[in-house]
């Protein structure tokens, strides 16, 4: 059996405010961070127009927010759960339906000695 490795992305008090930031990985970069207390890590590029998600920030919901036009993600899922917001509005249901209906990548991650860690 192939042992698992584990690799420490971000320590929680390096995330300030917006509870996410970007992280460098063999995977690409990621938008890592906290939700509800539930760390997670996933795809970085917003499937509207690829703002860097992990400039974006996490709503009270729970959801991360890309920092352009505010659509909005399940970091558990990887879906967007709304469209773009501002001047894309009016086709905010279009957007989800198309560019969004297709996921983020989602990744396992812990949370361990106060950082969250890629796992598996
Ligand atoms: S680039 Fe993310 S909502 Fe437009």
């Amino acid at each position: 059996m192939a042992a698992t490795t584990a690799v420490r992305l971000v320590g929680v008090d390096e995330l300030g405010d917006s509870q996410v930031t970007v992280v460098d990985t063999d995977h690409g970069k990621l938008a890592v961070g906290l939700s509800d207390g539930t760390p997670f890590a996933v795809s970085n590029r917003c499937r509207h127009l690829l703002a860097s998600l992990g400039e974006g920030k996490v709503t009270e919901e729970g959801c991360l927010e890309c920092p352009w036009h505010a659509a909005r993600y399940d970091v558990r899922t990887g879906r967007m759960v709304r469209g773009p917001q501002g001047a894309f509005k009016p086709l905010a249901g279009v957007i989800k339906g198309t560019l969004g209906a297709k996921a983020l990548k989602t990744y396992p991650v812990e949370l361990r000695d106060g950082a969250v860690w890629l796992v598996g």
